[in-house]
């Protein structure tokens, strides 16, 4: 096992991963179906590493808030699990789909059943778990409650103006819910279940609010800066099982073999990756590869994994 690494080290590996990637700011292709992602700069690059042993390290635009988009998803899982055990096991997967984020192909299928709680079809069926008893405000406060409890950090909000545009614009994901409705998988109004489900995906975070929301995760499920107890140990990891399997759609298997830690994308350009008993690390970058995934956010981790011994395997 590497040591756990010094803080002059930690803070010259992401220097150095950030002047490396510098000459290649803007490669990718940055998510172009609602205006508010269309014009984000594509050249923006944050990270920002939380050790398990209380290091805070940043770099580049870690402070700039940016859409977290499917990254929440990990959020609304947490919180799914909380409220109904393992019996979220009934009504979604927890199998790699091997298709894009908003395929509908394998649900037809599959009997409406989605694969795994992170493809969008998966969220959705979360989402209606998570609104049993809940109005869909109620809901979506609550949810920016757990984040902002998980953060430790009350300044963050939903970005209202994502959450309108997604709802406008999202065929795909109506297509998804009434296909899912068809099988009787959705126990609550489709538009319901989608309001909640656009609200989180519009969460605004930074690099430095995400690391620190995804810190219980590294640390056994007991965030060790604030002693917040999220989840057991044997929870938290099975969730970073899933975010390993399943948390880059059809390019889990690649950020496994290059990058060998669990990590949740967003279409945003976000990725919030896990090192078990090490640290939490978030990176934005916003052009994406053809998976849907922050192209030189995987290498920025892939470059951290590298340098630093982090790899899971
Ligand atoms: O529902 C959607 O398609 C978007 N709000 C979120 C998709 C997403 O982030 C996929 N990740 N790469």
């Amino acid at each position: 096992m590497p040591e756990q690494k010094t803080p002059q080290d930690l803070q010259a590996i992401i220097e150095d991963i950030h002047r490396e990637l510098t000459p290649r700011l803007g490669e990718g292709k940055v998510a172009d179906y609602i205006p508010q992602l269309a014009r984000v700069d594509p050249k923006h690059f944050g990270m920002a590493i939380v050790t398990t042993d209380g290091q805070v390290h940043r770099v580049g635009d870690a402070e700039v808030p940016f859409s977290i988009q499917s990254v929440s998803k990990v959020f609304t899982l947490t919180l799914a699990l909380g409220k109904h055990g393992e019996n979220i096991w009934h009504r979604v997967g927890r199998e790699p789909s091997g298709s894009a984020f908003n395929s509908i192909v394998q649900l037809e299928q599959e009997g409406g059943k989605p694969r795994n709680p992170f493809i969008n079809a998966g969220a959705i069926t979360i989402s209606d778990l998570i609104l049993a008893g809940h109005t869909p405000r109620e809901l979506i406060g609550e949810i920016v409650q757990f984040v902002r409890y998980l953060a430790d950090d009350d300044a963050i909000v939903i970005d209202h103006e994502v959450a309108r545009s997604e709802t406008a614009t999202g065929f795909r994901n109506f297509a998804l819910a009434n296909f899912m409705r068809s099988f009787g998988r959705l126990d609550h109004p489709v538009e319901h279940v989608l309001g909640v489900y656009f609200h989180h995906c519009a969460l605004s975070m930074t690099c430095s609010q995400l690391a620190k929301a995804g810190l219980f995760l590294a640390a056994g499920g007991t965030d060790p800066l604030t002693g917040h107890s999220v989840v057991s140990r044997q929870r938290a990891r099975r969730i970073n099982a899933l975010m390993l399997t399943c948390g880059h759609y059809d390019g889990s298997g690649d950020f496994a073999y290059r990058v060998g830690l669990p990590g949740k994308s967003g279409v945003g350009g976000g990725i919030l990756a896990v090192a078990p008993g090490k640290a939490s690390v978030a990176v934005w970058s916003p052009g994406l590869n053809v998976n849907g995934n922050s192209l030189l956010g995987s290498l920025a981790l892939e470059m951290l994994a590298a340098r630093t011994g982090w790899s899971v395997f």
